[in-house]
């Protein structure tokens, strides 16, 4: 079973987005696979009544704040979320942490939050080109592993492998980056939650894949998917990478 995860960003028109749902063709998708979406926040109850949603299309937000309610401008809890259907969340995407400063303390208290209101966190981590070139990989990601690894005996989870450096700019990391990064991961998760428990876990690999890629992602060793940015604004490619996935 492979994970197809699309995470919009801050794009999309609201007509576009049903729309989206509307042309998304899965008919060449295996059944066993699981599809993501998580498009603007403000869209999800729109898009989880919509008719046009293909009931293997699950969806969460790109972010969540951790407390329940309260005078919290701006924030969206885990609990409205689930709400209005989401069952997913991403937590800590590389944007949340570069972009607006978010913390591995801050993506903790977020992952507990989803787990709370069960929404399946979506946990991403990566190193960026700088600590990449300074051989840091392993250190940060296994630092941003840490800060959750406690939490994620106490519901299903995923994580995602996203460097910083591939993330929208067209470079990928190749399947060789990829597994090597993958494989810290899982021996980590391994430690900590015995080896069955950690083989559940899947981890996704995210940074500029596209269809042209996709394949030779998902084929390679520790790759349980794919969060595709960028492609998966487009119904036709997000398809085309999710029929990569054997
Ligand atoms: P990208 O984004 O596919 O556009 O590189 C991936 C992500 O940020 O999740």
């Amino acid at each position: 079973m492979a994970v197809i995860a699309g995470n919009w960003k801050m794009h999309m028109a609201s007509d576009q987005a049903i729309e989206f749902l509307a042309e998304l063709d899965l008919s060449g998708v295996s059944e066993r696979h699981e599809i993501l979406l998580f498009p603007p926040e403000i869209y999800l109850a729109a898009l989880a009544t919509s008719e046009a949603r293909n009931p293997r299309v699950q969806l969460g937000p790109q972010n969540i704040y951790w407390e329940d309610e309260g005078a919290f401008t701006g924030e969206l809890s885990a609990r409205m979320a689930s709400e209005v259907g989401a069952n997913f969340v991403l937590i800590g995407h590389s944007e949340r942490r570069h972009v607006f400063g978010e913390t591995d303390e801050e993506v903790a208290h977020k992952v507990r939050a989803a787990q709370r209101h069960g929404l399946v966190p979506v946990v991403c981590v990566g190193e960026t080109l700088e600590e990449r070139r300074a051989n840091r990989v392993e250190e940060v990601i296994l630092r941003q592993l840490n800060a959750v690894i406690d939490d994620l005996s106490l519901g299903r989870a995923l994580i995602a492998y996203e460097p910083v450096w591939a993330i929208g700019t067209g470079e990928t990391a190749t399947p060789k980056d990829a597994s090597l990064a993958h494989e810290t991961l899982r021996e980590r998760l391994s430690q900590s939650l015995g080896t069955e428990r950690a083989r559940s876990v899947a981890i996704l690999y995210g940074g500029s894949v596209k269809p042209s890629n996709a394949g030779a992602l998902l084929s390679t060793a520790n790759v349980d998917g794919v969060l595709v940015g960028g492609a998966s604004l487009d119904p036709r490619s997000f398809a085309e990478i999710a029929a990569a996935a054997l």
